[in-house]
């Protein structure tokens, strides 16, 4: 984890409101009938309007500028022709790159009336990045974040994705340390002041394995789970400060 310089911490403070107006707008055009494709390029249009470029279209070959991960799809959901329909859970993934910094953030959107199976997963996970956010500070370690964030899921009856995880992100998208959702308190790397990192759960219904996707052409994988259950995510970019965090995929 590397420490950002004042002038990287007010060019991370620009990319990720940029992130999270894009998700924000891009998000408010989300509802049955549309297809993942659809969101995308609302995503990439409006990234580009604003001068800043999607982090996703290219990286080891990704192919589209957002994530669209629907229902069972647990991450890195490749944006095509899917149709969304009523009932549906989307989690939306926007990386903007703006004067050479990234901001990384994602939430779990409904498409028209969802069951409360569906609001209850999308629920927990929102709160569980909370919980994971609430220990970044300086002195704690990634065990800090993963130890709260699977406490608090355990709790709630559903499973965290082991695999996949937050990151360390700055001038590149993914920089270490790796923040896995489980942990034990006190142990993995060490958060120091001004560095930058993401909170990101993944959670499952179930404790069925998670299946890997290829993508055509690139070596990046998406990911369902294996019995078909709903899995929901959100993520937060997320400064350590003097006084212990400050979250900037916000905007008004
Ligand atoms: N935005 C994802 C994350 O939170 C990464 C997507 S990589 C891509 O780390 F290539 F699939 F876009
Ligand atoms: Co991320
Ligand atoms: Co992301």
């Amino acid at each position: 984890m590397t420490r950002k310089t004042a002038s990287d911490v007010a060019a991370m403070e620009k990319v990720g409101r940029l992130a999270a107006e894009t998700l924000k707008y891009a998000g408010s055009f989300i509802k049955a009938g549309m297809t993942t494709e659809e969101i995308d390029k609302i995503v990439h249009e409006y990234t580009l309007s604003k001068g800043a470029k999607p982090a996703p279209l290219g990286y080891h070959g990704f192919p589209k500028a957002s994530c669209t991960s629907v229902n069972e799809v647990v991450c890195h959901g490749v944006p095509d022709s899917t149709v969304l329909k009523d009932g549906d859970i989307v989690n939306l993934d926007v990386t903007c790159i703006l004067n050479g910094f990234h901001g990384d953030t994602s939430r779990t959107f409904f498409v028209g009336d969802v069951s409360d199976a569906a609001k209850n997963i999308t629920d927990a996970a929102f709160e569980a990045m909370n919980k994971g956010i609430e220990q970044v500070k300086a002195g704690n370690t990634t065990g800090d974040i993963g130890f709260a964030i699977n406490k608090y899921v355990t709790r709630r009856g559903y499973h965290i994705v082991r695999d996949i995880g937050g990151h360390g992100i700055g001038k590149k998208f993914h920089e270490e340390p790796f923040v896995p959702s489980y942990g034990k308190k006190g142990k993995g790397a060490k958060l120091i002041k001004w560095g930058c990192l993401t909170v990101e759960p993944m959670i499952n219904e179930t404790d069925a394995r998670i299946i890997e996707h290829d993508i055509k052409d690139s070596s990046i994988k998406w990911y369902t789970t294996e019995d078909s259950c709903l899995s929901a995510q959100f993520e937060h970019t997320v400064l350590i400060t003097d006084e212990g965090y400050q979250i900037l995929t916000v905007c008004d």
